[in-house]
């Protein structure tokens, strides 16, 4: 099953008027329309530049999103962004379920599957991020940990209401130890995490799990993603600092492309 990749800048709590203006001039000179017939790109800045980011990559190809979405559609929910409020920035994609999000803000499963059925409603592409920590690795229990993220992520995605078209739904494997430590998963790690994750996806009864998209986020660098992009389970990544850096990000785009 040809999947054609993505890759997918995240900003996380990063930039400012100025730089973002530099690196979207920057995308938006160097991703030409060859380029991104072979590789899909979005950047996902902070929510107060999504309209930086439309102004400047619209009508490019280039796709934008957000790092998060609120898990209800309006109201009460002070700081919350909706998913109707993203569309009408023209978003794309929103990533769900950050292991940042997980950690410093006590994000459950429960919370990542609302996210994705409020993105499935508004039809926003959802990037859900799943990944083990250090310590669940060294005990073993990576595939528990991503099996009972996949199986919570697989819930809300055969739920029928409102499908999102498959190329639409993309997970991101992002072992928590590699995110921006310099650390990353080998390719054979990667593969391996990857092609359980599919599996697990088709066994929860999702009918697109091989046409699903699974990216690899853990500090992917133009020196190693080549590597990992060439394993048939690895469809892309989802680059954290490297994607702040105009030649780095353009160079992970190329690779992909290849
Ligand atoms: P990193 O971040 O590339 O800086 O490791 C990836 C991510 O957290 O999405």
């Amino acid at each position: 099953m040809a999947r054609k990749p993505l890759v997918a800048g995240n900003w996380k709590m990063n930039g400012d008027i100025v730089a973002n203006e530099q690196l979207l001039t920057a995308l938006r000179a160097d991703l030409g329309r060859a380029l991104l017939s072979r590789v899909e790109v979005a950047v996902c800045p902070p929510y107060p530049y999504l309209g930086q980011a439309a102004a400047w990559l619209g009508g490019t190809g280039i796709a934008w999103g957000a790092q998060n979405v609120a898990a209800l559609p309006n109201g009460a929910c002070t700081g919350d962004v909706s998913a109707a409020m993203l569309v009408d920035l023209g978003c794309q994609w929103a990533i769900v379920g950050h292991s940042e999000r997980r950690q410093m803000a006590g994000e459950t499963d429960a919370q990542v599957a609302a996210r994705i059925s409020i993105c499935k409603l508004h039809g926003v592409g959802v990037i859900a991020c799943i990944g083990e920590t250090l310590d669940e690795r060294e005990a073993g229990r990576t595939e528990a940990v991503l099996g009972r993220q996949v199986d919570a992520i697989a819930a809300a995605l055969v739920d029928p209401v409102h499908r999102l078209p498959a190329q639409r739904v993309v997970l991101a494997y992002e072992p928590v130890w590699a995110i921006g430590t310099g650390r990353t998963a080998s390719p054979e790690m990667a593969q391996a995490a990857h092609r359980f994750v599919r599996e697990r996806l088709a066994r929860q009864g999702y009918r697109h799990a091989n046409a699903t998209r699974i990216l690899y986020g853990g500090s992917v660098k133009p020196a190693n993603a080549t590597g990992l992009f060439a394993m048939p389970d690895v469809d892309g990544g989802l680059i954290g600092g490297a994607s702040l850096v105009a030649d780095e990000f353009l160079a992970i785009c190329r690779a992909a492309a290849a």
